[in-house]
C-alpha cells in the first residue's frame, strides 16, 4: 500500500495501523474512558474485540457477552457512517442515530493526525 510521509517519525498508514492493532497512537498508549478493566493491561487496540481484521466478534466480561460490530469500510457504510458520524462514535460514543454506545466500547482520546490516520485506515478494511 502506498504511504505518505509528512516527516513524522510514523507515517499516516503505520500510525492509523498500530492505533488499530496494538491501541498505540503517536505518543505511546492512546487514552480512553470507559471500556472494560482488562484493556488497561492488554497491548491491543480496536482489534482486541472487532478482531484484526475488522471483522466482528463476540467479546466477554464475566457473565456478561456482547457484540463488537464488523468495521469493515462497507459495514460501516450499511450502517450509515460518514467520516463525521464515525469519528463521533469512536470518541463520544454516539452511533448515526444518536443512540448511546455500551460502555463496553472505550471513548477514545485522539489527535487530530491520530483520527485522521485510523479513519484513513478504516477505510481500507
Ligand atoms: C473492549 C472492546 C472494544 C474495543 C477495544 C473497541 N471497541 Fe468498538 N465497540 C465495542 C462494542 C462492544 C461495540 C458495540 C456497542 C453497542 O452496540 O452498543 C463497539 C462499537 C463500535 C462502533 C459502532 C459500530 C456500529 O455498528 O454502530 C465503532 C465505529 C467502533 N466500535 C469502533 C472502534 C474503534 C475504531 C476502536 C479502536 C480505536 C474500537 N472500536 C475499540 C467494543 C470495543
Amino acid at each position: 500500500m502506498a504511504s505518505v510521509s509528512f516527516g513524522c517519525a510514523v507515517d499516516d498508514a503505520a500510525l492509523g495501523e498500530r492505533i488499530f492493532q496494538d491501541g498505540l497512537g503517536s505518543d505511546g498508549r492512546v487514552a480512553y474512558e470507559q471500556g472494560p478493566s482488562w484493556l488497561r493491561h492488554s497491548a491491543s487496540g480496536c482489534a482486541a474485540c472487532h478482531g484484526r481484521d475488522g471483522e466482528g466478534r463476540t467479546v466477554r466480561a464475566g457473565a456478561v457477552v456482547g457484540s463488537a460490530p464488523p468495521l469493515t469500510a462497507a459495514a460501516l457504510a450499511a450502517r450509515g457512517y460518514d467520516e463525521a458520524s464515525l469519528l463521533a462514535a469512536i470518541t463520544t460514543g454516539v452511533d448515526p442515530l444518536g443512540r448511546p454506545l455500551n460502555t463496553y466500547m472505550p471513548r477514545w482520546h485522539f489527535t487530530q493526525r491520530e483520527a485522521r490516520a485510523l479513519l484513513h485506515y478504516l477505510e481500507h478494511l
